[in-house]
C-alpha cells in the first residue's frame, strides 16, 4: 500500500469527530477548504461517512472510494472496496493525491499509510461519539505548522494545523 495518503479531518478539543453520524459543527470556511484540497483528487471514506453526505451520494468532482464489508453494497458513482487489498488496488497507480476522509474507523485503519494530516482544530468541546487519535501525543507524528485561530461566520473558533510522520519512524512499520 502506498504510504503517502493524506488524512484530512476536523476535530474538537478532545479530538472528537462526530455524533450520530453527523459532523459536530458546521464550519463553512473549512468545508470550502476541504473541497479545494480534495476536488480533482481521490477520497477514501467509510460507508457511514458516505451515508452522511447530502442524499447519501458521493462528493462531486472527485473519485470517492468507499469501504464496506457488505459485498452487496452499491452506490452509483463510487468505487466500492471491501478490505485493504481491494483498497490497495484502487489507489495503486493513481497519480493524484489520495485523501483519507473518515470517519473514525477509516482514520484508524489508514493512519499507518498516511504521511501527512491536515487537521482543523475546533476550539470547543462537543458530545462526540467518534474520535481521532491525539496526534499531539502520538509518538510517530509531529506538528509541522499551525495557523492562527480564526472565527467562522457561524461563530466557531478554529485553526488549521498540519502534522507529518516523523522521519525514519511510523510508516516504516506499515511495510506490508
Ligand atoms: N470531523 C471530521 O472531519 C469527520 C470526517 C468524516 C466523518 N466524520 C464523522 O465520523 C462519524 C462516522 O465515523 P464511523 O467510524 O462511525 O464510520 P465510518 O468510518 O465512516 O464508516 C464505518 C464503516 O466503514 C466500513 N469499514 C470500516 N472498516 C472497514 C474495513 N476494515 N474493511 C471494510 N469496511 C470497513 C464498515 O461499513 P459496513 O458497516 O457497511 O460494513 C463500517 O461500518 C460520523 O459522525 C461522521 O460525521 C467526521
Amino acid at each position: 500500500m502506498r504510504k503517502d495518503l493524506i488524512l484530512i479531518a476536523s476535530a474538537d478539543k478532545n479530538w472528537g469527530l462526530g455524533k450520530d453520524n453527523k459532523l459536530l459543527v458546521r464550519i463553512p470556511e473549512d468545508l470550502k477548504r476541504f473541497a479545494g484540497f480534495t476536488k480533482g483528487n481521490m477520497i477514501i471514506v467509510g460507508r457511514k461517512t458516505l451515508e452522511s453526505f447530502k442524499d447519501k451520494k458521493p462528493l462531486p468532482d472527485r473519485i470517492n472510494v468507499v469501504l464496506t464489508r457488505d459485498r452487496t453494497y452499491e452506490c452509483e458513482g463510487a468505487v466500492i472496496v471491501h478490505d485493504l487489498n481491494d483498497l490497495e488496488k484502487a489507489v495503486e497507480g493513481y497519480k493524484g493525491d489520495v485523501y483519507v476522509c473518515g470517519g473514525q474507523s477509516i482514520y484508524t485503519l489508514l493512519l499507518p499509510f498516511c504521511s501527512k494530516a491536515l487537521i482543523t482544530r475546533i476550539d470547543a468541546e462537543y458530545d462526540a461519539d467518534t474520535r481521532l487519535v491525539n496526534l499531539d501525543s502520538h509518538p510517530e507524528w509531529e506538528k509541522v505548522s499551525e495557523e492562527p485561530w480564526q472565527v467562522s461566520s457561524t461563530g466557531v473558533r478554529f485553526k488549521y494545523v498540519e502534522y507529518q510522520v516523523k522521519e525514519n519512524d511510523g510508516n516504516t512499520k506499515a511495510e506490508d
